[in-house]
């Protein structure tokens, strides 16, 4: 499935974007949410990579943004500002304005503070400016700690006992007009079953909001549908017919409600791959180890969350199996892809695919040790 001959004077590591799937991906996600009149917004934070931010919003995605310069990334792409959620705890003044200036779709706002800010901006500016409640819905999304979002004691929305409170208050906001309630739990789940869950909660909080005379256009049930990251070529477009299903089965809509999701891995993960070379191989008493070119630098997942990524020599081959340890170049021993994986003998010179790095691979990428950051090549370009 690589174009291994293609990839063979290209400097590595790079990551290599398969767009044909990448563009079938979105396809899929897009007419299973259409389905239902769902609104899908693409989270940037996944791959803010322009050319793929492009073919999304020409197919009809709207934008979740983080930044006000992922704000101004999606304007950049074609997203039409009316489709853009603007989420994150921590909002500057100018990324506030920015969002405000371009009357975009909706500020997710986590606090009350906030809301009160938004309001004083738009107030300076003579607007009204959008806006969501996130609110937490206390719900364990089962995934891992670091990127779990939904429950009590994170950092995340507006807790269920103030919800009726702060609701109440931004009706009073003079600057705001509160056209949405929004949630997120956390990502890379894999199960169903909290999506289910968030649905049940989302229901009764529309009941309280309701009974305090508080009503909302719009449901952002926010994003995490996770990916296969052990059979990335069987499995490698996720399942968002379940997805959907199950959001339409469980969720209770108001006559006029549309509901929104806000999904980033689920259609960018599969797609891409981060290409290595073997710089040497050491074979020692215990263990033999692939050095290779790439290192946290370039993909942090498997150093920082423990992440799992599928691990192939794609040189052509057949070689026996052997065991190896992959590792980076960087003086840290967290610097290590996956350890006790089973290669065809790998030479030096040979090339290596690390899978499923679309998404949170070359948004996270560093310049540590001065290494440069790593380019981007896809599959209708080469
Ligand atoms: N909406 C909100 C409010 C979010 O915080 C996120 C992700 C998304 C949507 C998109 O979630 P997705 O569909 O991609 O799961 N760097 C970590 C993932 C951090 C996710 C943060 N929030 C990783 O590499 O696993």
């Amino acid at each position: 499935m690589f174009p291994v001959e293609k990839f063979r004077n290209i400097p590595t590591p790079f990551y290599f974007y398969d767009v044909d799937l990448f563009r079938r991906t979105a396809q899929a996600a897009l007419s299973e949410a259409q389905k239902y009149g769902y609104v899908v917004h693409y989270a940037l934070k996944a791959n803010a990579n322009e050319k793929l931010l492009r073919l999304l919003s020409a197919a009809g995605f709207g934008a979740d943004c983080v930044s006000g310069a992922e704000v101004q990334r999606a304007i950049d792409c074609g997203f039409p500002p009316q489709s853009i959620a603007f989420a994150g705890v921590g909002k500057r003044d100018d990324e506030i304005c920015l969002g405000i200036d371009h009357r975009i779709f909706s500020f997710n706002c986590e606090s009350e503070q906030e809301l009160e800010v938004i309001n004083e901006l738009a107030r300076a500016k003579g607007t009204v400016a959008q806006v969501a409640l996130r609110i937490n819905p206390n719900v364990d999304a089962h995934t891992h700690a670091h990127i779990t979002t939904g429950l009590d004691e994170n950092k995340f929305g507006v807790n269920l006992w103030q919800l009726t409170d702060v609701a109440k208050k931004v009706k009073q906001m003079s600057h705001l007009k509160l056209v949405c309630i929004h949630f997120h739990i956390g990502s890379q789940i894999t199960e169903l079953s909290p999506f289910a869950e968030l649905c049940g909660k989302v229901n009764d909080i529309q009941e309280q909001l309701g009974q305090a005379g508080v009503t909302v256009e719009h449901v952002n049930v926010g994003g995490g549908l996770g990916v296969d990251y052990e059979r990335p070529t069987e499995n490698s477009i996720p399942e968002f017919a379940a997805y959907f299903a199950l959001l339409n089965r469980h969720i209770k809509l108001r006559a006029g409600q549309t509901l929104h999701c806000e999904l980033g891995r689920s259609i960018v993960a599969q797609c891409g791959s981060l290409i290595t070379r073997c710089l040497y191989v050491k074979e020692l008493q215990k263990k033999n180890f692939v050095v290779v070119d790439a290192g946290m630098t370039d993909l942090i997942r498997p150093a920082l969350y423990g992440a799992y990524h599928k691990i192939e020599n794609i040189t052509p081959q057949n070689a026996e199996q052997k065991v190896y340890d992959v590792v980076g170049p960087i003086c840290e021993s967290s610097d290590t892809f996956d350890k006790d994986v089973a290669l065809p003998q790998t030479l030096r010179g040979d090339l290596l695919a690390i899978r499923t790095a679309g998404a949170y691979g070359e948004v996270m990428a560093s310049r540590y040790n001065l290494r440069p950051l790593p380019r981007a090549f896809f599959s209708d370009e080469l």
